[in-house]
């Protein structure tokens, strides 16, 4: 029989794309259990994918992750703009080693890693699976405040992200009373709504705008009168920063240089603001959450999420299911093909069982 401690000498680990709540849990899971159940050794690359091109590392042992699990952000730091492809890769794109890939190939071999832990959302996953394809044992764990990752029902830093901007919309709410206002909320999670409609049902907004069910001002506008004339002088509405009207685009804040994925959305609230503004009469004002959504602490639900992923993710390693994503499905932590984890983004449906229980209680989707 194989010893333990020959099933798993050492692994590396990297987190990438956007940081969120949860991540230092997931690290100091996979260190713990590689260190508890198989004696390995653990090192970090810094940055995500930059630190694995340029061997930019640290040794992480017991001692370096504990007293992580609560914080925010990541000890290894992270990067949404490097990549050791030229180009954005998915499971379509041919893939061939060059010297950059080359350099990846020699940090592994130089440290002896037997496996290595990519943490990350779609762009993290969609470069891991390219790099599996071309032989670097990986195993992935799904994070993003998005919850747009096929494959997996959640990932951790949602439930944190929802948490953050439902307290925002319950705080907004006496304000808004107060003032007799009209409130717009905006959110992250980019080309999805998960974010928008868990967190505004779960505030009660008046009003959801998802990117997946474009929008109708005119009908927004008639939802906000109505409540006015109904006796409830103010509305809240949350809106997707991916959100978009009828016909139209989604508004792009920015584009990052040198990114996988250089379209940044946002500033759609304040389009939304002004159109109410005009067609009303109304006051409207508008707060964008930003990256509040994305600091801070993680939900004990992410704690526990982030950890059994990171547990099962050493699991699967040692049973050597290199090319996958540890996922939930259900209650039961799953292996999912990193392939096809990231063939298409995961969006609201317009089947949503959410989406008819907010209609249920009277919220609008503005169409
Ligand atoms: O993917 C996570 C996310 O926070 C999105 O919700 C948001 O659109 C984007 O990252 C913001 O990216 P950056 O931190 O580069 O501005």
């Amino acid at each position: 029989m194989v010893s333990k401690r020959a099933q798993l000498k050492k692994i590396g680990i990297l987190t990438g794309g956007g940081d969120c709540p949860g991540l230092n849990a997931v690290i100091r899971a996979v260190v713990k259990t590689s260190i508890n159940d198989y004696g390995a050794q653990a090192v970090g690359f810094e940055d995500g994918f930059l630190g694995l091109l340029s061997n930019r590392y640290v040794r992480l042992d017991y001692t370096s992750v504990s007293g992580i699990l609560s914080q925010g952000g990541t000890v290894l730091g992270t990067s949404n703009k490097a990549s050791p492809f030229d180009r954005a890769v998915d499971p379509s794109t041919p893939v061939k080693r060059t010297k950059k890939i080359n350099r990846v190939f020699s940090h592994i071999a130089k440290h002896r890693i037997d496996v290595l832990f990519c943490i990350g959302g779609d762009g993290t996953m969609s470069i891991a699976e390219a790099l599996s394809r071309l032989g670097v044992p990986i195993v992935g764990i799904p994070k993003t405040i998005d919850n747009d990752l096929s494959g997996t029902d959640f990932t951790f830093g949602f439930n944190s992200a929802v948490q953050v901007a439902t307290e925002a919309i319950d705080r907004l709410h006496s304000t808004a009373m107060s003032h007799h206002r009209v409130m717009i909320v905006e959110v992250m999670g980019r080309y999805a709504g998960w974010l928008a409609l868990y967190a505004g049902v779960a505030g009660g907004g008046d009003i959801i705008l998802i990117p997946e069910i474009p929008y109708d001002l005119d009908l927004v506008c008639r939802r906000v009168t109505e409540r006015n004339r109904r006796g409830k002088r103010f509305s809240i509405i949350v809106v997707a920063e991916g959100a978009k009207p009828r016909g139209g685009t989604q508004h792009i804040r920015r584009f990052v240089k040198g990114s996988p994925d250089p379209v940044r959305l946002g500033g759609i609230s304040r389009i939304i603001a002004n159109g109410i503004e005009r067609k009303t009469g109304l006051e409207v004002r508008v707060t964008n959450l930003g990256h509040l959504q994305r600091g801070g602490s993680p939900t004990a639900y992410d704690r526990l999420l982030a950890t059994r992923f990171g547990v099962e993710a050493v699991r699967m390693a040692v049973r050597r299911e290199f090319g996958h994503m540890v996922a939930l499905r259900g209650n039961d932590i799953i292996a999912c093909p990193l392939a096809q984890a990231v063939a298409v983004l995961k969006l609201v449906q317009r089947s949503e069982p959410l989406i008819s229980a907010a209609k249920a209680v009277g919220t609008s989707f503005g169409s």
